[in-house]
């Protein structure tokens, strides 16, 4: 997750140390740190070699260990915080990963999608892996290159336009002491120019207390830093043209991107995660593919009932999910809070799958909903963004959100990239079960595979909703109206409310409010109407109605609806323009700007949005 590479007269080891604190914020499960030397442990010369530290958990147990067996201060190496995605969180998988043959040392972040084909190709060569990640095939992959004769930048090259997926790689080169090389294929990677010392870094906080130069790489380009040059090529060979700039933020905002707060980095996240999260589970065959699912094809056509267990916005993602799932698949599906689950004695038997919806993993509430379904003989399968939590590890099957590490307590990119889990899930059942007809699946994908873009457009177009933000401050309570899907994305703009600007805040299902919450509505009220698409939806003209009803006693009316309805305009007070997508995709264009304005007024009433009072990111006590 993060990375730091050094070339220059210091401490290589002690250098990269220093820039993995800095990248501490970005959250990881373990470090490591490798440098090329010419000194053996016992410090007497000798043969050259490659001299790795690395350690499960947190960058004071690499300290540790570094205090009792320390590297040599050679000036070239390269470090790394990992964010488990293949292979649990371990001092084996820990990142640099050595070649085969001792000569190169890899870090990497993001996912290689090809690397199962990559691995078998080694293993019929005779390379046995040592470990569970993606990453240890590129450095075997590159050692192949360098005993070809290739130099570390060339076989970098090579090795890339090999990979599939989204990449940044950092690699030494045992035999070539002065060198480190970076490649980039979308996850960031910047260079550090410094005065006789280059840095490498999967963000300027890596290196912002020695230099403030910076030059950041474009896609699919491979950098060769030194003591006292850089030179980036594409991965096609050609020099490169870089953009150099001065960092001119301060190391609190270097951390965070430029933002002030992490759950604001998170929101503007999102199209990253969701573009991350559906990465390679859809063939240009148009299948889609769950490898890491664990659970065969006929598993998945025995199943007859679903039960959806999660807490909090988890639990919201869960529900959204029931109507895709029971849509596309006709299997009946519950979702229930996970701490309800197990007291109120649930039906499930072998042919029951629960799925548990969790981003950290170890929500003990929803883990304990596990062990019940787990002991009832159900099959679990686990919705989860953390590799190597306890939640997937018990579960038979998992399913990972790529939404990278989440800071902020409240949910935001966890919540989106569930809910794109969810639907893979849905439309995964329906492939196996053939439930769906025609190109359906491949239509519904092709939207998806849109969603970053789609959704990048609610984000740059968000203006409106940070205004009001500004405009409702002072507001003791609002209202949050749905109907189908918009009826959770209610819940969760209430949840996130509450959560971060400590405001009264309910969501109704729209077509409640007649049986009860419309008594609320009085004069000036903000209410937030969630509106399904016009025209495919026969909510639509419901909803709008419910809008009309509580316009007539008075409330303020902040409508997220399609940006072309022409029912809108003399309804809403505020309108919150979505752009078109099929009904059941829907929540995830609508979700963001409500967690936007949650974020924004909690901010403007000085509130603390990372950690809001009260809360825990993971509560792992019943
Ligand atoms: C805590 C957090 C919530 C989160 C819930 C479930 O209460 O404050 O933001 O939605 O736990 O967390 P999980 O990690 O299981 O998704």
């Amino acid at each position: 997750c993060g990375i730091v590479g050094y070339v220059g007269a210091g401490s290589a080891a002690e250098v990269i140390v220093a820039g993995l604190k800095r990248l501490e914020y970005r959250g990881y499960d373990s470090a490591g740190v490798a440098v090329v030397t010419g000194q053996p442990a016992d410090g007497a010369p000798g043969p050259r070699r490659i001299a790795t530290a690395k350690k499960a958990g947190k960058i004071a147990n690499l300290v540790e260990l570094l205090d009792a067996e320390p590297l040599p201060k050679d000036g070239v190496g390269i470090g790394h915080t990992r964010w488990a995605t293949h292979g649990v969180p371990n001092d084996r998988n820990a990142h640099p990963h050595l070649s085969y043959d001792g000569r190169v040392a890899v870090v990497h972040n993001g996912i290689i999608e090809n690397f199962a084909a990559l691995r078998a190709e080694l293993q019929a060569a005779g390379i046995e892996p040592v470990s569970d990640t993606d990453t240890e095939v590129v450095a075997h992959l590159l050692a192949q290159q360098l005993a070809d004769g290739q130099q570390l930048a060339a076989a970098m090259r090579t090795v890339c336009n090999r990979l599939a997926g989204a990449f940044t790689l950092v690699a030494i080169d045992r035999d070539d002491p002065e060198v480190v090389v970076g490649a980039r294929r979308n996850s960031p990677l910047v260079v550090g120019v410094g005065d006789g010392a280059n840095y490498l870094g999967s963000d300027v906080a890596a290196f912002i207390e020695h230099t403030r130069e910076a030059i950041e790489l474009g896609q699919d380009q491979v950098v060769e830093i030194r003591a006292d040059r850089v030179d980036v090529t594409g991965f096609d060979g050609r020099p490169a043209e870089v953009r150099r700039y001065h960092v001119d933020w301060d190391l609190s905002a270097a951390e965070k991107d430029g933002f002030d707060w992490f759950m604001r980095k998170e929101i503007y996240e999102q199209p990253k995660a969701i573009g991350d999260t559906l990465l390679g589970r859809y063939d240009t065959d148009g299948a889609l593919r769950l490898d890491e699912l664990r659970m065969s094809e006929a598993e998945l056509r025995r199943i007859d009932k679903i039960i959806i267990v999660a807490c909090g916005t988890a639990f919201y993602a869960g529900l959204v999910a029931k109507y895709a799932i029971e849509h596309w698949t006709r299997i009946a599906c519950e979702v229930e809070l996970a701490h309800e689950f197990r007291y109120r004695d649930p039906i499930v038997n072998p042919n029951t799958l629960v799925v548990c919806i969790s981003q950290s993993g170890e929500t003990a509430d929803s883990l304990m909903a596990v062990r019940h379904a787990a002991e009832q003989g159900a099959k679990v399968l686990a919705i989860c963004n953390t590799n190597g939590s306890t939640i997937p590890r018990e579960s038979d099957a998992v399913i990972y959100t790529h939404a990278g590490p989440e800071i902020g307590v409240a949910s935001t990119k966890g919540f989106t990239t569930q809910l794109v889990a969810c639907y893979l899930l849905g439309l995964y059942l329906a492939q196996v079960r053939g439930t769906l007809f025609g190109d359906e699946i491949a239509r519904l994908m092709a939207e998806l595979e849109e969603m970053p873009a789609t959704l990048q457009r609610v984000l740059d177009e968000s203006e409106p909703v940070l205004k009001l933000a500004g405009d409702f401050a002072e507001q003791p309570s609002v209202l949050f109206l749905g109907r189908h899907v918009g009826y959770p994305v209610a819940l969760e703009g209430a949840l996130k409310l509450k959560e971060l600007a400590y405001i009264h805040a309910e969501g109704f299902a729209a077509g409640e409010l007649k049986h009860g919450p419309i008594a609320l509505v009085d004069d000036g009220l903000p209410v937030f109407v969630v509106v399904p698409p016009k025209g495919r939806d026969m909510l639509h003209d419901k909803v709008v109605s419910n809008i009309a009803e509580i316009r007539a006693r008075g409330a303020l009316t902040v409508v997220l609806a399609e940006e072309d309805d022409p029912e809108i305009e003399p309804l809403a007070d505020v309108w919150i323009r979505l752009p078109k997508v099929s009904t059941l995709l829907q929540p995830v264009l609508a979700t963001v700007p409500l967690q936007l304005f949650a974020c924004e007024l909690a901010t403007r009433k000085g509130h603390d949005v990372d950690q809001p009072r009260n809360l825990a990111k993971s509560v792992t006590v019943e």
